[in-house]
């Protein structure tokens, strides 16, 4: 059987997770792997319907993800899971789910800085937020507390879609060890 992994893509709204997921599936696929791609956004119309926009319903929706991904993963499946995922310690929780049942992990900061986040403003959240018509938006009037040890941090300011794929795909490859035979 093919050796499963969970990638964390964490980062604020608009940094690119979603795009450098999506990417990142083509070229594993390519490569023969089976991918699942549990994108934040789309999860929350199915496995985390309900839940809001709290800090304990963002734990919870990220707790559910890496459920979902760690089962997956260690059945030989490349799961890569776009999540805005704020909290450090919903996310060291996740991390630890793998590493006490072995299950290969790794962790991306899509470290795109938040004036450029704002520019893009892909789902028009920034402007809304701007408006006063939304509150509670990670990295502007709501928390986002930076990973202190990813795997990889990529500013994709600096970077095309592209190469920020080929970077995440280049430390997979590093980090998990054996994981290409
Ligand atoms: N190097 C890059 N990596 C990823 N996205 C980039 C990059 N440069 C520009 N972009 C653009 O930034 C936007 C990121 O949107 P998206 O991936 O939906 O963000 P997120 O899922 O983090 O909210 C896209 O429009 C994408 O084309
Ligand atoms: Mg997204």
């Amino acid at each position: 059987m093919q050796r499963g992994a969970t990638v964390l893509l964490t980062g604020l709204p608009s940094a690119g997770k979603s795009t450098i997921a999506t990417l990142l599936a083509e070229r594993l696929r390519s490569r023969g792997r089976q991918v699942e791609v549990l994108d934040g956004d789309e999860v929350r119309a199915s496995l985390t319907a309900g839940l809001g926009f709290s800090r304990q319903d963002r734990c919870e929706h990220l707790r559910r993800i890496g459920w979902v991904a760690q089962l997956l993963a260690r059945n030989g499946v490349t799961v890569l899971a776009p999540v805005i995922a704020p909290y450090e310690q919903a996310r060291s929780a996740v991390r630890r789910h793998h590493e006490s049942t072995q299950t290969p992990y790794m962790e991306v900061h899509v470290a795109t800085p938040v004036a450029v986040c704002a520019r893009r403003d892909v789902k028009g959240l920034y402007a809304m937020q701007a408006r006063g018509d939304l509150k509670g938006l990670t990295g502007v009037d709501d928390p986002y507390e930076e990973p202190l040890h990813p795997e990889l941090r990529v500013d994709t300011s600096e970077h095309a879609p592209a190469e920020s794929a080929d970077l995440v795909l280049s430390v997979l490859f590093e980090e998990v060890a054996a994981w290409r035979r």
